[in-house]
């Protein structure tokens, strides 16, 4: 019988491994973390993170063949494949601060890994880790085994959050690289075998282990490096009167571009692409490329520009100062159909708008107090550290920022609102209602492109979206940056 372990029970372990369960009823299933609460969670009616159609998948298999357990050692020694899948993140000291990718969760998993196993074992880089990550792990295992045969392959997961169910259901590919001699291949395969249940053999791309592991860097580059694209028009669209949904509708025609992923927003967030392209970055410098590391680091600069440009367009257009005002935050999460904030959007801007001494009103339908003030109280790179996935008490001031559990209470008397995920809720906000509650003149920004500018201002509003043509008033202020 297969028994698989995976390491790490957080947004990828977790739905990867619930999704294994039920596609292969035969193959027992455990998944192991050191964080106690978050096995707690994962054994309970409330999992630990939102995704839709998780809760289904995991209440059919758990107790049967889907198991969450802390017993780490126990259930890596009776695995024949162990996938790690814990957190990759940015280094915050030392060499590579700032860019290069923290491997200490990998390497102390590693070295578990190598002193608890008896059996031979397959061991599967589920988590997104630097190219020529694969040769530093074989050799920590290689190193200490008594015997025993680790074969290690490199499976990078390509699920986005909030359609997790949905890509692991039906994924675009699925990647395996192996080492290209006979155990490699021969593990490529058992592993295939298991996807092979529900993934047509088509979809399953088998490759070397480099090109596995650099894949993985360069999609989420690639897909960053659209939105930055789409994002650096939207400015000039501004500027000219274009409109940025309109510009993309025209390129995205075009097959050779396509149309997903080109939608104009206030900055990409995410636990992953910023981490995997500063990653990527690194390793170009450490390879004497930094042509290339430059041509990616651009992509960042853009986000941060886009993020920091839209805070400078709320404070310009009111006035050139927020200090003392009410702003109505719509929307934490870095995306919609899901609570995660790693990296979100909303943390710059919200610390952006602070800097000029507003007062935040904030609402998102899956995002707790604890949560938005410990994001606004933490440093950049902190977040991905376990350390942090414990509650820690919040430091950021109640006084500044209120967070709510409705979006009419947070909009009621404001004198600003922006939109910063785009939950559907807000799509269909009575807007009059909302334009009577709050002090005049009334302002919205939407970072997200989901209202109807049009019919904004004829309610009253001053309203401003994403690469949208402005209104008389904004064109009148002066120009954002
Ligand atoms: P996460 O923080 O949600 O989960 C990682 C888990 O690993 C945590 O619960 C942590 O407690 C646990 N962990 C850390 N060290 C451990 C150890 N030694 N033993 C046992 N457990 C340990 O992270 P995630 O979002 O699931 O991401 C995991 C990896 O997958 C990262 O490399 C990430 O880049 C990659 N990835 C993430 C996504 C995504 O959408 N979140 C998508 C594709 C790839
Ligand atoms: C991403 C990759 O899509 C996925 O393949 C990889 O496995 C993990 O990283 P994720 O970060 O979960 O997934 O979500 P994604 O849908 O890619 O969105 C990332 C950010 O880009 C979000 O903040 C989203 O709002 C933003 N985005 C996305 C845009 O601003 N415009 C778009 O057109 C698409």
């Amino acid at each position: 019988m297969v028994k698989i372990c995976c390491i790490g029970a957080g947004y990828v372990g977790g739905p990867t491994m619930a999704v294994i369960a039920l596609k292969c009823p035969e193959i027992e299933v455990a998944v192991v973390d050191i964080a106690t609460p978050r096995i707690n969670a994962w054994n309970s009616d409330h999992l630990p993170i939102y995704e839709p159609g998780l809760d289904d998948v995991v209440k059919k298999c758990r107790g049967k063949n889907l198991f969450f357990s802390t017993d780490v050692e126990k259930h890596v020694a009776e695995a024949n494949i162990v996938f790690v899948s814990v957190n990759t993140p940015t280094k915050t000291q030392g060499l590579g601060a700032g860019k290069a990718a923290d491997l200490t969760y990998w390497e102390s998993a590693a070295r578990m890994i190598a002193d608890v196993s008896k059996s031979d074992k397959i061991v599967v880089e589920k988590s997104t880790v630097p190219v020529k990550t694969a040769e530093a792990i074989e050799r920590i295992l290689t190193h200490n085994r008594k015997g025993i045969n680790f074969t290690i392959l490199s499976n990078p997961e390509f699920l986005a959050e909030g359609t997790a169910i949905k890509d692991l259901f039906n994924p675009d590919r699925v990647l395996i690289g192996g080492r290209e001699i006979p155990e490699g291949q021969k593990a490529i395969h058992a592993l295939r075998d298991v996807y092979a249940h529900w993934v047509p053999l088509d979809r399953i791309l088998c490759t070397n282990l480099w090109s596995a592991e650099l894949s993985k860097l360069a999609a989420n580059a690639f897909l960053a490096q659209g939105i930055s694209s789409v994002n650096a028009m939207s400015a000039l669209c501004e500027a000219t009167g274009a409109d940025v949904s309109q510009v993309s509708h025209s390129i995205g025609t075009d097959s050779r571009i396509g149309p997903k992923f080109l939608n104009a927003s206030v900055g990409f967030g995410g636990s992953c692409f910023q981490k995997d392209i500063l990653n990527l970055v690194y390793i170009c410098e450490c390879n004497g490329l930094p042509e290339v590391a430059n041509y990616w680091k651009q992509v960042i600069k853009v986000n941060d520009y886009q993020k920091a440009r839209f805070v400078n367009r709320i404070v310009s257009s009111m006035f050139n100062t927020v200090s003392g005002k009410k702003i109505a935050v719509l929307g934490f999460a870095f995306k919609k159909d899901t609570g995660d904030t790693r990296e979100t959007p909303a943390i710059d801007v919200c610390k952006g708008l602070l800097g000029d001494k507003a007062k935040l009103s904030i609402y998102d339908p899956q995002v707790s107090e604890e949560q938005i003030l410990k994001d606004l109280a933490m440093k950049k790179f902190d977040w991905d550290h376990p350390a942090h996935l414990q509650p820690t008490s919040p430091t950021t001031s109640k006084k500044e920022v209120s967070v709510v559990w409705d979006a009419y209470e947070a909009i009621k008397d404001s004198h600003g609102i922006c939109i910063l995920t785009e939950w559907d809720e807000f799509k269909n906000l009575d807007y009059q209602k909302v334009f009577d509650n709050m002090q005049k003149p009334a302002f919205i920004f939407d970072g997200r492109n989901v209202v109807d500018v049009k019919k904004l201002r004829d309610i009253g509003f001053i309203a401003y979206s994403i690469g949208k043509p402005l209104d008389a008033w904004l064109k009148d202020m002066p120009a954002v940056a």
